[in-house]
């Protein structure tokens, strides 16, 4: 039997990435990259900002043509919006076939079968109540130098502000033998880097093994050459992880800590459970273990009742800690969450300029650590070809700076190679061999 067309267009973070691999997966379907050859289109959304809601929704609208011209093409929404606004799609969206939640991908070959054989109609799967969440895998591509092993679903920790508690339902840890075994598979299809992801990873417990366990056993997987984890929660840094992670030849030099505020009380209102000198305290830590330990963070600006001086606060940690790169963001008002409840917002005049006043600082901070790096050798794995110049390739650091090589033959991708950095850019490098 002919295998089915199916495209995904994927929205947010790497956690969607990899659902919609598993998506792919779980129907045995050929991925395309054009959605007019598909026979299922699948749109697997993010609702962390309202923009993202928003995008979503218009994204999908795009389909209706082509389902018009083809009435067995079958159209569904996946991911956080799906769980979200559930039946409210449906109602709205008179041309989809189909919702699924993140926990729902193990029951769409059953959805897919039933709308072909007119068994079911425009389905819903939403519930919350599923055991088997990890038992699809991605599909993983053949050759891919970096790929992704979900370790953790959902999240336990209630920060004020987040939906993804409520789209992604509670921690659910993923038992070691599988996380192993998803691992080699990716290795034998020759991937060489794994970026181990999940809402809090560094929480990840199962039976008896906490994440440094972990660690330590995935050093042992034969082929990786190198390890990532990501995202990591401040709570949960322990110094049994640090010394995991120091003594550890295959863990990346990098990490990534989301920190969201430099301001006591806003870290307060915000439910992060952590203080900012605990934050400063474990990055000293991090640090005194890895002196070349590259951090990021994310940084909501506006929320609650952040004050000049709560921004300059942030401002201050920013401006102390020199992270390699920061991801901010306005805050924005997602429905269900403690946040909403909240009286007092910071008008959003107020909230841009402070977010422009960061982030142009941070260019600064960013470019100036690229800058530094001219001059030096890195061990850089080759992952592919450069996105600006397909006659390049690129690679990255351990630091996870993204570097683009010239004159360099393509029989190099998928090895570490030492590479002279000769010049830097906003957000990448550019380098020879040395
Ligand atoms: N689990 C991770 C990331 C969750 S979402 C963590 O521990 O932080 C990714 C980032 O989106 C967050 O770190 C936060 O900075 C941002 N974010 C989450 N909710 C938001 C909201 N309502 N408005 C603006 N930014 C938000
Ligand atoms: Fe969201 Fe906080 Fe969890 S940012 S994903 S509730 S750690």
């Amino acid at each position: 039997m002919k295998k089915e067309n199916i495209f995904v267009e994927t929205y947010g973070c790497q956690m969607n990435e990899y659902d919609s691999d598993r998506i792919i997966n779980s129907l045995g379907a050929n991925p395309v990259s054009d959605a007019k050859s598909a026979d299922i289109i699948i749109v697997n959304t993010c609702a962390i900002r309202e923009k993202a809601d928003h995008k979503a929704i218009s994204a999908t609208g795009k389909y209706q043509k082509l389902k018009k011209e083809n009435p067995n093409l079958i159209i569904g929404m996946s991911g956080c919006v799906a769980q979200l606004y559930g039946k409210k799609l449906l109602k709205d969206i008179p041309y989809l076939d189909f919702v699924l939640g993140p926990r729902g991908i193990p029951k769409l070959p059953e959805i897919i079968k039933g709308i072909k054989d007119g068994t079911s109609h425009r389905t819903i799967e939403t519930s919350m109540d599923v055991q088997d969440v990890f038992d699809v895998n991605p599909y993983h591509q053949e050759g891919k130098i970096s790929g992704f092993v979900s370790i953790q679903q959902g999240c336990n920790k209630r920060c004020a502000y987040c939906i993804v508690p409520t789209t992604r339902g509670n921690e659910i840890n993923r038992p070691m033998k599988d996380i192993l075994e998803e691992s080699r598979i990716l290795i034998s299809k020759g991937a060489k880097e794994i970026t181990y992801i999940g809402q809090t990873v560094n929480s990840w417990k199962y039976e008896k093994l906490k994440f440094y366990d972990l660690l330590n056993h995935l050093q042992e997987l034969e082929g990786l050459e190198r390890i990532r984890f990501t995202t990591s929660f401040p709570r949960d840094i322990t110094s049994k992880m640090i010394s995991s992670m120091k003594n550890n030849n295959k863990v990346c030099r990098q990490l990534h800590l989301p920190v969201q505020s430099g301001s006591n009380d806003v870290l307060k209102e915000m439910n992060r459970t952590y203080s900012i000198e605990w934050y400063r305290d474990s990055i000293l830590k991090l640090k005194e273990a890895m002196p070349d330990l590259a951090l990021s963070t994310d940084i909501i600006i506006g929320f609650g009742n952040e004050s000049d001086n709560d921004f300059e606060q942030t401002m201050n940690l920013i401006n102390d800690i020199k992270f390699d790169t920061v991801y901010s963001f306005k805050y924005s008002v997602r429905p269900g969450t403690p946040g909403e409840k909240m009286k007092f917002h910071v008008p959003d005049k107020v909230a841009s300029e402070r977010l422009q006043i960061l982030q142009s600082r941070q260019r600064e901070i960013t470019l100036q650590s690229n800058v530094e790096k001219v001059g030096k050798i890195f061990n850089v794995l080759i992952e592919g070809r450069s996105k600006q110049n397909p006659d390049d390739l690129f690679g990255r650091t351990t630091h996870n700076k993204v570097v683009n090589i010239k004159d360099i033959d393509a029989k190099n991708i998928g090895k570490i190679l030492k590479i002279k950095i000769i010049d830097a850019m906003q957000n990448s490098l550019v380098g020879e061999l040395n």
